[in-house]
């Protein structure tokens, strides 16, 4: 394994969720320093993420599909099959697509017309993500066992380490 993937897996992070965030948003732009391609990007944001919080169940990317209207398809992503399209205003993800607001989600089962891929996920975050142009590319998703386990540390960090790698 390269070096810096294997000292990225053997990594002991803060307990702290805001602390780990940063810690592990610096490995993310350390890993991804020079690399340019758009899904060795987000298949990277995806496994590190979902590597670094125990509570992240479905972690990962819907991207905007250039050859259909309105339509999102999956991506890079870790965690159990995931549904592999979702409209626009469809379920949560769809709502973040277009509205272009970050979605927090306490409970998935009280959110009108939320898709239910695995029926074990129960709360969600769904974070837009946009390119440098300011153009829509893809929406994040992270997905948890756990009732409300997303608060405004994680939009916060997750829109951060969205925007540096994806709009920088
Ligand atoms: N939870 C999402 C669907 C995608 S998956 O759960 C992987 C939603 O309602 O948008």
């Amino acid at each position: 394994m390269p070096a810096m993937a294997e000292a990225f897996n053997d990594k002991v992070l803060p307990t702290d969720k805001a602390q780990r965030y940063a810690a592990v948003a610096q490995e993310i732009a350390a890993v991804l320093g020079g690399e340019p391609n758009t899904v060795a990007r987000m298949a990277t944001v995806a496994a590190m993420l979902a590597a670094s919080f125990d509570h992240f169940f479905w972690t990962g990317f819907y991207l905007v599909d250039p050859d259909k209207r309105e339509e999102l398809v999956v991506g890079p992503y870790q965690g159990t099959l995931g549904c592999l399209r979702i409209a626009f205003g469809q379920g949560v993800c769809g709502a973040a697509a277009r509205t272009r607001q970050t979605q927090v989600v306490d409970d998935v089962n009280a959110f009108p017309g939320h898709i239910a891929c695995d029926s074990r996920s129960v709360s969600e975050i769904v974070v837009p993500v946009v390119d440098r142009q300011g153009r829509l590319i893809a929406v994040f998703d992270v997905d948890s066992e756990t009732p409300a386990a997303f608060d405004g540390v994680d939009v916060e960090w997750l829109e951060g380490i969205l925007q540096d790698t994806f709009a920088d």
